[in-house]
């Protein structure tokens, strides 16, 4: 007896790399009308905005710039945190004119400096008071599914503080030299299919437009689109090096992260962690998470065009190896966990692989090697650095290591 719903339909998840169907990835150095890119100039001029819109139409959808009534207001300052190793700052970045819409940045700057730092930014899942064990961090509110539409009420009561301070490795970062700066995901756009009602998107629709046009924003884009508007504020505080910003995420924030790199070249540095489908791992491959589950489970991620995709694959005229190329020549981190075999860590690596020829243009190592790595042994020598840590999918200590060791190759002077 067959039952026909989508779910059921849905073929069943490959973890068996014998059974990863044969696909060819699309060239990212051949334009769409067939010319052969042989040069930087002629990457960043036609063949880099060409994909980009691509990547916009087809998977992300189109965000609005940075609006005109864009504003700040730092809302607390403590000069001596974490041990008086840091100074901490909430930041308002309110979306318009009016003060009614705003995201919260949380801050830390370590006291130990010379100069303007350079800086992690990345969004949190559960609240910027949850990263850390510091009492004084604004609570914020949790924007999650109502109750009444199959939410928990657990969670609508807000996470303790610090009960994301694992991911978080504050004071490491900030005794290596590190500025952190972190907002809740909910404060842009709530992580549930609301209709794109509730976040951000409203605020930019046209007169009599109740949601997005299939070719424009969905979650994802609205969340990178709130990571550019950070930057707008970093660009402003004198204590933050903005010339070296590395935008960072794990797993739906890794996508997030990857996506507002290819976007904003104001980044100089992205680091995705256990990004996976819709992240640094290649769709064709049909590996562990595929594009009709990821729109099927989340339809609110992407554009309403990426559903032409699902169960789809080989009409994609993109691939992830191409959102890696579009941050060359800037570096990127892609790191993976071996466990994690939903976020298809053989597929995040082969992106990296086949970005390496766009950052050769460059005159620039790519990703080292073409076979998977072992376990535990980061590559961290070209302009991709790629590890694939033991265990499963979190984002650890071990990862954050790397990604300062990186980053202090290619963000300090
Ligand atoms: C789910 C989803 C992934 C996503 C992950 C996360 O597993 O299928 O695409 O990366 O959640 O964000 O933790």
């Amino acid at each position: 007896l067959t039952l026909f719903c989508a779910r059921a339909q849905m073929p069943a998840t490959n973890y068996d790399e014998s059974q990863v169907p044969a696909y060819t990835l699309p060239d990212p150095l051949t334009t769409i009308a067939g010319k052969k890119v042989t040069d930087a100039e002629t990457w960043t001029s036609e063949r880099r905005p060409e994909l980009l819109s691509l990547f916009e139409s087809e998977v992300y959808g189109k965000a609005p710039g940075r609006p005109e009534g864009l504003h700040f207001e730092v809302l607390s300052e403590d000069r001596y945190t974490l041990g008086n190793m840091a100074t901490r700052r909430e930041i308002a970045v309110y979306f318009t004119e009016s003060d009614a819409h705003f995201m919260t940045i949380l801050l830390y700057i370590p006291n130990k400096r010379t100069d303007a730092v350079p800086v992690f930014l990345g969004l949190n899942f559960k609240g910027n008071h949850t990263i850390c064990d510091d009492p004084l961090v604004t609570e914020s509110v949790s924007r999650i599914k109502p109750r009444e539409e199959g939410g928990s009420e657990v969670r609508a009561k807000g996470f303790p503080r610090a009960a994301a301070a694992s991911r978080w490795p504050v004071e490491m970062l900030i005794a290596n030299g590190y500025g952190l700066a972190t907002i809740y995901r909910g404060d842009i756009d709530p992580d549930y299919d609301d209709g794109f009602q509730n976040g951000v998107h409203p605020l930019f629709y046209r007169e009599g437009q109740t949601k997005p046009a299939p070719d424009e924003w969905g979650t994802i884009a609205a969340w990178a689109w709130g990571l550019s508007r950070a930057m707008d504020y970093l660009e402003t505080d004198e204590d933050v090096d903005a010339s070296r910003v590395a935008v960072i995420g794990h797993s739906r924030h890794g996508k997030t992260a990857l996506w507002a790199a290819a976007v904003d070249p104001r980044f100089a540095m992205a680091v995705s962690n256990d990004s996976g489908c819709g992240g640094a791992a290649l769709s064709r491959r049909c590996y562990g998470e595929t594009v009709a589950r990821i729109n099927s489970l989340f339809p609110h991620w992407f554009c309403g065009n990426f559903n032409r995709y699902s169960g789809n694959e080989a009409a994609l005229p993109v691939d992830q190896h191409e959102l890696i190329a579009l941050i060359a020549p800037r570096p990127v981190y892609i790191a993976s966990a071996v466990e994690d075999r939903w976020a298809d860590p053989k597929g995040e690596f082969l992106a990296g692989v086949h970005a390496t020829p766009v950052y050769e243009l460059f005159g620039l190592e790519g990703l080292s090697g073409t076979e998977l790595p072992q376990t535990d042994a980061p590559v961290l020598s070209g302009h991709i650095g790629h590890h694939v840590r033991s265990g499963d999918h979190d984002i650890t200590l071990y990862d954050w290591r790397q990604f300062v060791k990186f980053a202090d190759k290619h963000l300090k002077r």
